[in-house]
């Protein structure tokens, strides 16, 4: 039988994730005469033993299809994972020993794990456990991970805002109102920051500043007396006014991370009080997680899939595909995980939009 690896994609979808399993599957076939087993809906499918064979043929036409072939979830954590009793009770158990037994059955030369903080830490976790063969590509549209400049799904989900802003801007201007455009990006202010500077957005609330909320009124004012009496606000998901917690739609629980959401309506509520402007939020949801993929992230996952392979090949594990300054790189799993790649608040992308009259509420 010839050789095979293995792939799987964990956690929250994003655009792009179809374009890496297309680069592993032909890199694997074209130049290394090797299969590719695709494990469905990330760790889950190891657990349940859920496979399914890819060949060129099946791929040839994803690469601009949004979500992942092989599905997803962002529940299969095998080290808590939710086992359903035969009373119906749903408890918590560690899977992982089955999950690496099975790893073992499947007997590859190497297993791609496509996935942001959570999926990878899973696998560095397996590497401990003795289940080397593990390389990884970075995913998340929240562009959080510390390894790499960039993860696919983030420019699409930043393009994605960017045109919400335009659009929310016309209409803003007609009925002199603020819009207030929540968008995901959970701890990371990468996506509303960026989309805000591209979006022309004229307060941005990221999670990595506590916002003032007067700071954010004398900037309504400060354009109103101008004669501007419209304003653009992009408030990241994660955003907290000074002493304030994050806005928690869905308590989590050891299974999952708490649902953010409603930071925006708060903020609109808060303005409604306090000043006599007409305000509407927006919330942008999952319409940044679906749809097609950017350019920028095809390529992208093109070469991340390409690299995850040649670290596959030179025995690499362990690693993660990353870019490095526009330069493709493998860095080690362990230190991607070590802590999120937060937006610092003094750095020259918070600099910069203070320079062009941002307001970040600090
Ligand atoms: O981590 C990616 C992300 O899209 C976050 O920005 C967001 O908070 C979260 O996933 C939403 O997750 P779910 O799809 O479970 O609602």
């Amino acid at each position: 039988m010839s050789k095979r690896i293995g792939i799987l994609t964990g956690g929250g979808d994003c655009p792009g994730l179809n374009g890496v399993i297309r680069a592993v599957v032909l890199h694997a076939r074209n130049t290394h005469g090797w299969e590719t087993v695709g494990i469905r809906n990330g760790f889950e499918g190891l657990y349940e033993q859920q496979y399914v064979d890819l060949d060129p043929a099946k791929v040839q036409t994803i690469l601009a299809r949004g979500g992942t072939m092989l599905g997803s979830s962002n529940r299969a954590n095998p080290f808590g994972y939710p086992l359903r009793m035969p009373d119906g009770r749903v408890e918590i158990h560690d899977v992982s020993s089955r999950c690496i037994a099975n790893l073992e059955r499947l007997d590859l030369q190497g297993l791609v794990v496509v996935g942001g903080d959570g999926t990878m830490s899973f696998g560095q976790k397996f590497i401990e456990k003795g289940a080397t063969r593990i390389v990884g590509v970075p995913k998340t549209i929240d562009n959080d991970l510390e390894a790499t400049d960039y993860t696919i799904g983030f420019q699409t989900a930043v393009e994605v805002v960017v045109e919400a802003l335009e659009r929310l801007a016309t209409t803003a201007e007609s009925h002199e109102r603020i819009m207030i455009v929540e968008v995901m990006g959970r701890y990371a202010g990468w996506i509303a920051l960026t989309a805000g500077l591209a979006g022309g957005a004229h307060v941005v609330l990221v999670p990595e500043i506590e916002y003032d909320i007067d700071k954010v009124i004398a900037a309504f004012n400060r354009r109103s007396a101008r004669g501007v009496s419209y304003s653009i606000v992009v408030c990241a998901e994660g955003a907290k006014p000074k002493g304030g917690d994050y806005a928690v739609a869905v308590k989590g629980d050891v299974t999952k991370q708490d649902k953010l959401g409603g930071a925006g309506q708060r903020l609109a509520e808060v303005i409604t009080e306090r000043t006599e402007y007409e305000v509407r939020t927006t919330v942008l949801g999952h319409i940044q997680r679906g749809g097609t993929p950017c350019a920028f992230d095809r390529e992208l996952a093109t070469r991340f899939g390409v690299k995850a392979v040649d670290l596959i090949a030179s025995g690499q594990f362990g690693h993660v595909a990353a870019l490095e300054n526009n330069k493709l790189v493998g860095k080690p799993i362990a230190k991607a995980v070590k802590k999120l790649k937060l937006v610092d608040p003094h750095g020259e992308l918070a600099r910069s939009a203070r320079a062009v009259g941002i307001e970040l509420g600090d």
